[in-house]
This record gives structure tokens, sequence and C-alpha cells, in this order.
């Protein structure tokens, strides 16, 4: 029996945190050699809010090396460009047309992000799950990985392609093949620095709320030193007073590679002062290999452009045959 096939990606607006690391790439890189994996660098996703066009390329690459840094191996895995394979744009312009308005005015995220773009919310905003949805559906993906906060994505990418299905397929052939979340309970949502009701994200105006992967020491040591905590002395996890124990607790857990019942034994009576410094090094110390690897990577220009290259001609070669598959249902005409 062949492997099952997943994709999942990043948009390469700004460093990946903790929470992308936890809640995402880690667990691709944990469960690759299981399956035949795509993971793209969603670029065309990182201008859907107003972008610096000097450093987009350049953060493309960034995060491109990055998964690589984290232990993606091209064994296992192809890495590629989301804007370097036009058949994801062309696909979300076919689904566009079948997706009714008000699926995408429901999105949760959609709504969040558009609070904050105030008048300037773009159409690219409203249409980004859409664009989502081209990148499952193009590689007949079986699992999407991600953290819990896309969980409404991959649902809306299931109807539309039970859409497109009921539409324009046969029974027993259908057009798309219908993806599935695959969320990991431990670091799907990982929590703000700053605020432990807030996830961590890229868009947090103050670079405290989160850590960065590729943070020096001192960085994580002054963010977690600064973090938001409550003045109860003993530390315990599921008290929802006390989010940020809870947030602070459960990153230990997991950077340390320990259960929550061992950690619930061990931090019980600790108080911040001594907690704290524990936690930096566990941070430091999990990240350093990744940072190591990260620099190895990004002074190779040439090696990176290479994966990246071979990357597009793969996903192509699924990207292209899908995006022919759907344009035949729908009844276009060959070109000549
Ligand atoms: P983004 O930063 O929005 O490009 O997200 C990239 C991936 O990281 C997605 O799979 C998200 O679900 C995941 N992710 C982002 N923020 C967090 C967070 N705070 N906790 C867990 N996962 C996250
Ligand atoms: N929307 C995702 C996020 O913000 C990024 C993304 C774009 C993605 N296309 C994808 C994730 C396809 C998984 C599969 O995290």
């Amino acid at each position: 029996m062949s492997k099952q096939r997943i994709l999942s990606g990043v948009q390469p607006t700004g460093n990946l945190h903790l929470g992308n690391y936890l809640g995402a790439i880690r667990n691709w890189v944990e469960a690759q050699q299981q399956y035949d994996n795509y993971f793209c660098v969603v670029d065309l996703h990182a201008i859907t809010v107003p972008h610096n066009p000097a450093t987009l390329a350049a953060d493309t690459y960034a995060i491109a090396a990055l998964y690589l840094a984290c232990g993606i191996d091209l064994s296992y895995s192809t890495i590629f460009v989301q804007s370097h394979v036009s058949a994801h744009s062309e696909l979300a312009w076919l689904l566009n047309c079948i997706t009714p308005l008000n699926w995408l005015e429901r999105m949760i995220q959609f709504k969040e992000k558009a609070i904050k773009q105030g008048e300037n919310v773009s159409v690219g905003l409203l249409d980004y799950p859409v664009l989502m949805a081209a990148d499952i559906l193009l590689y007949d993906a079986d699992l999407v990985p991600v953290g819990e906060d896309q969980k409404q994505h991959i649902e809306l990418t299931r109807d539309i392609a039970i859409r497109i299905n009921d539409r324009f397929g046969r029974k027993d052939d259908p057009v798309l093949k219908l993806p599935k979340p695959l969320i990991r309970k431990e670091g799907a949502r990982v929590m703000s620095l700053t605020d432990g009701t807030k996830k961590m994200s890229k868009s947090d105006p103050s670079e405290m709320s989160r850590i960065e992967l590729l943070d020096p020491p001192e960085a994580i040591a002054k963010k977690i030193k600064r973090c938001k905590t409550d003045t109860v002395k003993g530390l315990e996890f599921d008290n929802p007073e006390r989010p940020e124990c809870h947030n602070l607790l459960n990153l230990y857990t997991i950077l340390a590679q320990k259960s929550k019942e061992e950690v619930a034994t061990e931090c019980q009576e600790m108080g911040w002062g001594q907690f704290k410094p524990l936690l930096t090094e566990t941070v430091t110390g999990a990240i350093a290999p990744i940072q190591a690897k990260y620099k190895e990577i990004a002074s190779d220009k040439g090696y990176l452009e290479s994966v990246l290259k071979e990357g597009k001609e793969k996903a192509e070669e699924s990207a292209n045959r899908i995006l022919s598959r759907v344009k035949d249902a729908l009844g276009f005409s060959h070109a000549l």
C-alpha cells in the first residue's frame, strides 16, 4: 500500500516562533517517515496583508532553510515555494467561483485579522482560505498537520471539495480527495508570553510576546524573565485563573520531553524565581541545534536554491495533473 500524503505550509511573514514549531513543524518532522510529504512556504498568503517587497524573497528562503534546520528530510519530504507553482493561483480561481461568499465571511481568522486591518482589508484576505484549499487539494493530500487555529480552514477545504465532487464528479470517481486535519493535542495552542489567554502570534506587535526560533539565548532569557506570571506560590496545570502558569509549564513539559505528571510533581512547590531559569535553559537547549543547522544552511544559498528547484519540479507533477482533472471536470476546452 502506498503511503498517505501530507501537505502543510507556513507563511513567510516574520520569523517562526515556538507556536509554529510546536504546533506544526515539529509534528511534520516526527511523522515524516510514515508519509509522503509536501511542505510549502506559502508566500502568496503572505501578501494578503500589507507586506514589504524588499524582504519577501529573503523571508521565503529563510522559512525554507528553517524547515531543513528543524529536521525536514528530503528523502521523505518535498520542500517548495507556493508562488513557484502557478497551479495554486489557478485552482484558487476555479474554487472561488464555486465557493459561496458567506462561507468565507464566517471564518474566525478572517474576522480577527480584518479587525486589525481596519479599512484596508483586501479581497485577498477574505479569499485566503480558498487559496489554502487549493494548496491542499492540488496534492490529493490525505492529512494536513496544523495547529488548532487552522481547523476551520480545513473544514472549509472539505466543504469546497465536496461541492466540486457533487456538482462535477461521479459518485464512483470524485474529482477531489477530502483531506483531514492532523492536530496534535500538546503544542496545538502555544500562548503568548505577555497574555496567557491569547495565542502566540507572528503578528503581535510586541516581540516580548513570542520566542522566535532564531532568538539568541540572551533574548530568550530576557523574554522569559519578563513574561507575565502571577503571585501565587507553587505551579500548577489547568487552573483557569492561571493561564500563564499553564502555558509555561506546558512549554517546559514538551521541550524537556517529560510527562505532564512528572512536571506537575516537579514544579508543585516551585516559585517563579526557580522555574524561570529552568525554562530558559530548557528552551535554549532545545533550539540550539536548530539554530546551528540554520546557520549552516543559510550560508549556502546555492544549496537552498537547488532544493527549491527540485521541490518545484516534484510539486508541479502533482499540482498540474490535479489542476487538469478539475479543469476537465468543469468543462474547459484544451489549449492547442
Ligand atoms: P502561521 O504563523 O499563521 O503561518 O502558522 C503556521 C503554522 O503554525 C500553522 O499550522 C498554525 O496552526 C501553527 N501555529 C501558529 N501559531 C500557533 C500557536 N500559537 N500555537 C500552536 N500552533 C500555532
Ligand atoms: N493558513 C495557514 C496558516 O496560517 C498556512 C497555510 C497556507 C497552510 N496554506 C496551507 C497550512 C495549506 C496547511 C496547508 O498557518
